[in-house]
């Protein structure tokens, strides 16, 4: 720790952070918590809890579609609440609106169902995206238009201008379409530049910028870079309210989208005998039935919060406990002097987040499953995360996926009578070692203590040690670990079988052992395992 502060002397002007975490975060550590999952959640502090409270006790509030005075205070609040928000992100009223969703997702689905896609334009997406937004070609295939991916690089998970630009078509059409891009990398905290909504922009593009894993621990200044469309979720910045998120739309892009429907609290007529209806303006025709009227005053709440405390400050901070965990991993070796740690993504602190995906190494070099590390941690008392974090396209890069073996994978998971097929065995196909990666990501109050307590952990559970991988259960789908395995009872899932059992010889984290046997990558599993 002697090293942390002399190496970055800086540390010292962020000792605030550690008097709010006494006091407003106190929770973490009474709790015995070291917890590194902010780009999964951010957290409360009890002043915002408190203030819900006593909003909650001190006043009654009512369904904001009427007019009576508990409807009007809740109205009331919501306008409050949209006005922070467009202070907040040094957003014009008269150029941005502010539409509540239930989350980020909501409001990349709220874009994607309405863009005029059409057969003469394209969607254009990076790679490195969260589901939630890769799930907009679904909309944009339905009408006929062309997605377009720009690639990861491999070895930082950085995309290139030129892969940007190749996706884009230089210059395709006189309406070319949508970009969507995080400005920050839910999976390997690269950082994608926001310089790219201009030209985008000046390309015809349309862009939907995801802000969602970028707000907690950066300004976003709408007055400087100025995306058609952003989606956040308020719970990733300040912890509380969950159930919230935001699209902020540039009132022309606004006007230019079309919804699919319409809904209670969206229209301004409507009529069943005439079958007709018509839309509200602006964000009221995109707020779909009953806002969160309840939690959407918290996120006035939030952002006074952080603005109290400084962006700025919060992302400094998180940006030298990030590079000082970076070196530290790199340091981290076996008593063979072989690595215990691969980190995917940039190695050091430049133009990203304080999110950092990686993998242990046991001592001949294989992955250590990364159930074992998320079961270690946990009983360390440690929140981390573990997977591909919704991010398949940051995943297929990191871990250097070929296309065959994707396809082979997809083929035997959609092949007739599958369903019930185990991921597992998805994964074996798709030439992945273990089932993703272990996510480790600071936040508000994140400390120098919490990197040391995670190196310690890493160290003494890792250290030419080779894992007890015993009892881990088959990996459920996407998301999670755990529960019942699909198939038949009795049954257990391959992989699970070859979990019990296998250790990849060094150099080939391809081939995997079943019962003795090696089995090559081109290995097709035929169903279960019998148990
Ligand atoms: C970059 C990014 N975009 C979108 C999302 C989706 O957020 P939510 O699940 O709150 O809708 C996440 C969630 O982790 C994210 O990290």
């Amino acid at each position: 720790m002697g090293d942390f502060r002399a190496a970055y002397p800086g540390y010292a002007a962020t000792a605030r952070l550690d008097e709010l975490r006494a006091v407003e975060y106190r929770y973490l550590d009474e709790g015995g918590h070291v917890y590194l999952d902010y780009t999964g959640a951010g957290l409360p502090a009890r002043s915002q809890l408190r203030a819900h409270a006593s909003r909650m006790l001190g006043g009654v509030y009512g369904n904001p579609h009427s007019e009576n005075p508990t409807s009007s205070a809740s109205t009331a609040l919501v306008e409050q609440a949209r006005a922070a928000v467009l202070r907040y992100f040094n957003a014009s009223p008269d150029e941005y609106a502010v539409i509540f969703t239930p989350n980020a997702t909501g409001a990349c689905r709220l874009v994607g169902e309405s863009y005029p896609f059409g057969r003469r334009s394209r969607l254009v997406l990076t790679a490195d995206n969260h589901n939630s937004v890769h799930g907009l070609r679904e909309y944009a295939a339905r009408c006929g238009a062309r997605v377009a991916y720009a690639k990861v690089n491999g070895s930082d998970l950085r995309v290139s201008d030129r892969a940007l630009l190749d996706a884009a078509g230089h210059g395709h059409g006189s309406h070319p379409g949508l970009l969507a891009y995080p400005a920050q990398s839910n999976f390997s905290g690269v950082r994608h530049p926001l310089s790219w909504v201009a030209r985008a922009q000046a390309a015809g593009y349309d862009v939907l910028l995801d802000a969602a894993a970028f707000v907690p621990t950066s300004q976003l200044d709408l007055s400087v870079v100025r995306p058609e469309f952003v989606a956040l979720s308020w719970y990733k910045m300040f912890g509380f309210p969950t159930g919230v998120g935001c699209l902020l739309a540039r009132r022309d892009a606004l006007g230019r989208l079309r919804r699919p429907w319409f809904s209670g609290g969206t229209i301004r007529a409507v009529s069943v005998g005439e079958r007709w209806h018509q839309l509200l303006g602006d964000e009221a025709a995109f707020e779909d039935g009953t806002v969160n009227f309840l939690s959407i005053p918290d996120v006035a709440v939030g952002l006074d919060w952080i603005s109290e405390i400084g962006i700025d400050l919060i992302g400094q901070r998180v940006a030298m406990l990030t590079a000082w965990l970076l070196e530290c991993l790199g340091r981290l070796r076996h008593s063979s002097g072989a690595p215990m740690v691969r980190v995917y993504g940039p190695r050091n602190g430049e133009s990203r987040g304080g999110t950092v995906a990686l993998n242990f190494l046991d001592p001949e070099g294989s992955i250590i499953d990364e159930r074992a590390v998320s079961r270690d941690a946990s009983a360390a008392g440690i929140s981390l995360r573990t997977g591909c974090f919704c991010n398949p396209g940051a995943g297929e890069a990191a871990f250097g996926l070929r296309r065959r073996d994707l396809t082979r994978a997809r083929r035997f998971l959609l092949r007739p009578g599958a369903e019930d097929a185990p991921i597992d065995d998805y994964l074996i196909l798709a030439g992945m070692a273990t089932g993703g990666a272990v996510r480790v990501s600071l936040g508000i109050v994140s400390s120098v203590e919490d990197v040391e307590a995670f190196l310690d952990f890493a160290e003494r559970t890792y250290r030419d040690r080779y894992p007890d991988l015993t009892g881990l259960t088959a990996r459920h789908g996407c998301l999670l670990p755990g529960g019942r395995p699909p198939g038949p009872p009795g049954a257990r899932p391959m992989a699970a079988a070859i979990v019990s059992a296998a250790r990849c010889p060094r150099g080939t984290p391809q081939y995997l052992r079943l019962r003795g046997r090696w089995l090559p990558p081109s290995y097709r599993p035929r169903g279960h395992v019998a148990g």
